[in-house]
């Protein structure tokens, strides 16, 4: 498996490693990039983990941050900077060097390549090893993407404007998508997005098949569009972190006092508050933030990780904000998420919207206050808000009255109680999928199934 060097990419391959494995009958090799390595006290045991290219902090250009950062242009350069590195590892697996004695019969039967690296997809076909890939995002994302061109043939795209009722279009192709979420952000160079997409979608048409994280019940009509357009086996083994336990593959320390502190809340009282591993926000959005949540009078849970705010190496508190909130708040540096979004005490979600993120909410039953920054979060906003309904955007500038009426809005409203409803109705469907004959569960047999025949 080679997962992209991200958080929200390295989870979701390591948990699918885990239903694999569970499953039985598979070794597992885990490619990495040497840089945001999974931390060797955290791996999960029984597979082998081979760092590839060098050691060290990565430059700025490979680790996007923010919602202007060039994330195709970061996503095109990993996939570059892995690429020769990775076929020089392939080679000595392939030839069995660094085996020991027992693994000196075991040949790869195929990779497991994150859609984003193509340039390692490559090299897996040109030295004869089949490739499966995994999307990491929804099933809307890909079908967004696969349109991609076709909307740049129409002229669409990039837009001709910034204006505000252009970009605010809702594409007819797409519902319930705007032409604004197309963009992965508004600084983002078209040619990167046009290269990054086209490779999404080469990777997949070039695999042997795709694994996508969802499940049937949540994106039935989005994946028959996937099979449709790609004409290749799709898998649809999703929500990756039901069906695989036990794999902690967090980069960071995860703050477990939470959880004893979320038991002294009320039940479906508490916000918890997450930009996930990459999104971030400047000190004025920060302070708003802080205030906002503030003077909202509820119970909060915030994770503020060590570099969220930009240009700020040292995240700091305003003054006052302490005795403000007077033990009503908890502020945490990283949590143990899924554990936090299923505990009864969570009331709603204020997140960015990735992608696991926004299953992980799903598959609790927490309805979501939507700050989209980048990539594919704004799709999956829309999702959650004009689809599923379980959730609404907090849009424009982020101030501090607006912030305190979304939390109202959130943990106390007639719209919120019923949007908690339908998140709860999907996450019994996820349920579901995931039992033993359900859709997600048989998936993962056929995929285990294709692995063995190659
Ligand atoms: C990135 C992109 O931003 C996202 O849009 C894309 O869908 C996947 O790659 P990231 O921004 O990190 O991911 O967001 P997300 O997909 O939500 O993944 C974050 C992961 O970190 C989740 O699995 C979450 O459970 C975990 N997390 C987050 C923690 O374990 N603790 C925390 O405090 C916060």
């Amino acid at each position: 498996m080679f997962p992209v060097p991200f958080q929200g990419h390295i989870t979701p391959m390591l948990q699918l490693a885990g239903a694999l494995h569970a499953r039985g009958g598979v070794e597992i090799t885990v490619f990495h990039a040497a840089f945001n390595a999974p931390d060797p006290a955290r791996r999960p045991p029984g597979y082998r983990f081979v760092a590839v290219g060098e050691e060290g902090s990565p430059s700025d250009d490979l680790v996007p941050s923010g919602s202007d950062a060039d994330f195709p242009g970061a996503l095109l350069r990993i996939s570059d900077h892995l690429r020769e590195p990775f076929r020089e590892r392939l080679r000595e697996e392939l030839a069995g060097v660094g085996d020991d004695e027992e693994e000196e019969e075991a040949t790869p039967a195929c990779l497991v390549v994150d859609s984003n690296l193509r340039g390692v997809q490559m090299v897996a076909e040109e030295l004869g090893v089949p490739t499966i890939v995994l999307r990491t995002g929804g099933a809307a994302c890909l079908v967004a993407y696969m349109a991609f061109p076709a909307l740049c043939d129409k002229g669409l795209l990039p837009p001709a404007s910034q204006d505000k009722a252009q970009l605010d279009m809702l594409l007819d192709e797409l519902p319930p998508l705007r032409l604004r979420d197309m963009l992965f952000s508004p600084t983002t160079p078209h040619a990167n997005m046009t290269r990054c997409l086209q490779n999404i979608v080469d990777a997949a048409r070039s695999s042997s098949g795709v694994i996508l994280n969802t499940f049937q019940d949540l994106e039935n009509s989005d994946i028959q569009k996937i099979s449709d357009g790609l004409g290749i086996p799709l898998y649809t083994v999703g929500p990756l972190h039901k069906i695989s336990s036990g794999t902690e593959s967090s980069l960071l320390e995860q703050d477990q006092t939470c959880l004893n502190w979320l038991d002294t809340q009320e039940a479906d009282s508490v916000l918890y508050v997450s930009l996930g591993s990459l999104a971030s926000m400047d000190e004025k959005e920060m302070l708003e933030t802080a205030w906002g949540l503030a003077n909202s009078q509820r119970p909060f849970l915030w994770v503020i990780r060590h570099n969220m705010v930009k240009s700020s190496h040292q995240v700091s508190l305003p003054e006052g904000f302490e005795e403000a909130t007077n033990g009503r708040g908890m502020v945490v540096p990283w949590a143990p998420q899924k554990e936090v979004l299923g505990h009864r005490a969570i009331g709603g979600f204020w997140t960015h919207n990735g992608w696991n993120s926004t299953l992980e909410s799903i598959c609790e039953g927490v309805p979501m206050l939507c700050r989209p920054q980048f990539a594919d979060q704004m799709i999956n906003m829309r999702y959650v808000q004009e689809v599923w309904n379980i959730g609404f955007e907090l849009e424009g500038e982020l101030e501090r009255g607006k912030i305190e009426v979304a939390i109202t809005k959130l943990l106390c409203s007639e719209e919120a109680r019923q949007m908690r409803q339908r998140a709860k109705d999907l996450r019994d469907k996820a349920v579901k999928c995931i039992e033993e004959e359900g859709s997600s569960k048989s998936a993962v047999d056929l995929l285990l199934k294709r692995i063995m025949s190659f």
